[in-house]
């Protein structure tokens, strides 16, 4: 399976990742969490590009694709399938996704596009924690760790991210309104498009992706018994 997840700030992305995770052997890319990792570890990527993440504006789009070409270059972990995790998020970047999967013979089965609504969003992204050392997300409500700020997986320490104060949300869901959303479309004409509501519990909207992608499997053999 190879797969984009779509989606505004705050709608699941990682979540269910993790959670696809634990059914399939699947390749989970996030953009955010290699950028964050850079951050972290200030290198020349993480400097350069720390002030776009931290006002919630975005990376530019070289910065980004450049990123996700030297991963996927000759890398034998695609044909297990992926997941990639806020890429694309412009036009320019679904382009070069496709130009880049074409070149290495794998292209996208589906872009899940994780719908959710403005308040839900306020919500979790205000309530996340994350774990300082494994990444494991965290909700101080919907899912909060058995010790308070310790992570159940490594121990680690929890903490909030910088970028998710009211008023950098804010920021984000512009950029995701103007830059990202339209890229729906762009999908759609493709026929590639599955949508999910996301605003359900993580266990229910992994119900029903299992359910598409059960009917995505049974298309394709039906078109291939034909
Ligand atoms: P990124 O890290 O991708 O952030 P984002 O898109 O804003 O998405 P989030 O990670 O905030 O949300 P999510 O959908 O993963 O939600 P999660 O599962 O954590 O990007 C950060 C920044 O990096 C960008 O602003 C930009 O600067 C830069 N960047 C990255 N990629 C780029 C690109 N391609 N181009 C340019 N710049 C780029 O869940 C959130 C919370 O809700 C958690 O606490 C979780 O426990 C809870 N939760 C999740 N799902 C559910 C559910 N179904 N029910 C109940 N609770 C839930
Ligand atoms: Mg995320």
């Amino acid at each position: 399976m190879k797969i984009v997840l779509l989606g505004p700030p705050g709608a699941g992305k990682g979540t269910l990742a993790n959670l696809l995770k634990e059914t399939f052997d699947l390749w989970h890319v996030s953009t955010g969490d290699i950028l964050r990792e850079e951050m972290k570890n200030k290198t020349k990527l993480g400097k350069e590009v720390n002030r776009y993440v931290d006002q919630g504006a975005l990376v530019p789009d070289e910065v980004v694709t450049e990123i996700i070409k030297n991963k996927f270059k000759n890398n034998g972990r695609l044909q297990q399938g992926f997941m990639l995790d806020g890429f694309p998020r412009t036009g320019v970047q679904a382009e070069e996704l496709d130009k880049i999967l074409s070149k290495e013979g794998q292209p996208l089965d589906f872009a899940l596009y994780m719908k959710a609504s403005l308040p839900v969003i306020l919500g979790r992204l205000t309530g996340r924690r994350v774990c300082r050392s494994c990444g494991s997300l965290y909700h101080i409500i919907n899912k909060p760790p058995k010790k308070a700020n310790v992570c159940d997986e490594c121990g680690g320490e929890l903490y909030q991210r910088p970028d998710d104060n009211e008023e950098t949300i804010r920021t984000r869901m512009k950029v995701y309104t103007k830059s990202t959303k339209p890229i729906i479309d762009y999908y759609k004409k493709q026929n590639k498009l599955k949508t999910v509501n996301a605003d359900l519990d993580a266990q229910t909207v992994l119900t029903v992706l299992m359910s598409i992608l059960d009917e995505n499997k049974k298309s394709h053999q039906h078109k291939n018994s034909r």
